[in-house]
Order: C-alpha cells, then sequence, then structure tokens
C-alpha cells in the first residue's frame, strides 16, 4: 500500500527531525510529552511550531490562546482543547522575567 509507505517515511522523518531538534539547537519542533501528539496534529496545521514555543504563558492564558485558534478554525473538541492547554502550560510555563526594580543577578 503505496499511501500508508508514505506515511510511514513522513513520520520517521518526522521523528528523526525531533531527534536532531533535541540537540543542540533550539528545538524548532513542540516539546515532546504527554498531548504532544494532539497538539502538534491540531496546531501545526497552520503555522510552525516556534510560532506557539515562542509564546510563553500561563494556563489560564494557554487556554485563552487555544479558544482564539479554535475560533481562527483550530480543530479541537473540548477534550482535546483541554489536553492541549495542559499541555503548553506544562511544556511552555510562563518564564519569571526580573522586572525593573529587581537587579540582574550578578555575572558569573
Ligand atoms: C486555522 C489555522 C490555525 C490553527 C489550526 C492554529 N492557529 Fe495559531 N495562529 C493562526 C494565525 C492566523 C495566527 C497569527 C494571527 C494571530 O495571532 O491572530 C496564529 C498565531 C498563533 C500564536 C501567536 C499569537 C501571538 O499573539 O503571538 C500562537 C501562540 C498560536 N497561534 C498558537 C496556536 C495553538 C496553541 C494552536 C492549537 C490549539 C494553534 N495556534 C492552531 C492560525 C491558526
Amino acid at each position: 500500500m503505496r499511501v500508508g509507505w508514505l506515511a510511514l517515511a513522513a513520520t520517521v522523518t518526522g521523528m528523526l527531525g525531533l531527534a536532531v531538534a533535541s540537540g543542540a539547537e533550539p528545538a524548532s519542533d513542540l516539546p515532546p510529552g504527554p498531548g504532544h501528539d494532539v497538539t502538534a496534529r491540531v496546531c501545526l496545521e497552520c503555522h510552525s511550531a516556534d510560532v506557539v514555543t515562542r509564546r510563553r504563558l500561563s494556563p489560564a492564558d494557554w487556554k485563552d490562546m487555544v479558544d482564539v485558534m479554535v475560533n481562527h478554525g483550530a480543530k479541537a473538541d473540548d477534550k482535546q482543547k483541554a489536553e492541549i492547554v495542559d499541555y503548553l502550560s506544562r511544556t511552555l510555563p510562563p518564564v519569571a522575567t526580573p522586572d525593573k526594580n529587581t537587579p540582574a543577578p550578578p555575572a558569573r
């Protein structure tokens, strides 16, 4: 079955790409973990992973973001949305950015 082989080849290529991306270079794909697959399937339909990964949000803000994307046309039911929000909240939490009143930590 030709289509099957193509799909398998694409999967293997994708896995290799992910393995390479998790090396020294900043990952250009979504980080691995539970919920990765559904997130990749739903969220990479329109844009690349780095559009998603350059955002670091709280769970509430990820939920809003996923709702916005669903309004854009992302196809996810409530269960999938919950899995995606959970995944994104876990893998892309807000980065603690020092506010301007906090002195920068001493250089090492
Ligand atoms: C139907 C197409 C589509 C799908 C599917 C989609 N997006 Fe988007 N996304 C867009 C468009 C268009 C933009 C840029 C315009 C905008 O920000 O409104 C965008 C931008 C983004 C941004 C950057 C927004 C910003 O303000 O920096 C993030 C983060 C994002 N998407 C996350 C997701 C996540 C998470 C999913 C999966 C739930 C997803 N997207 C699925 C269309 C989509």
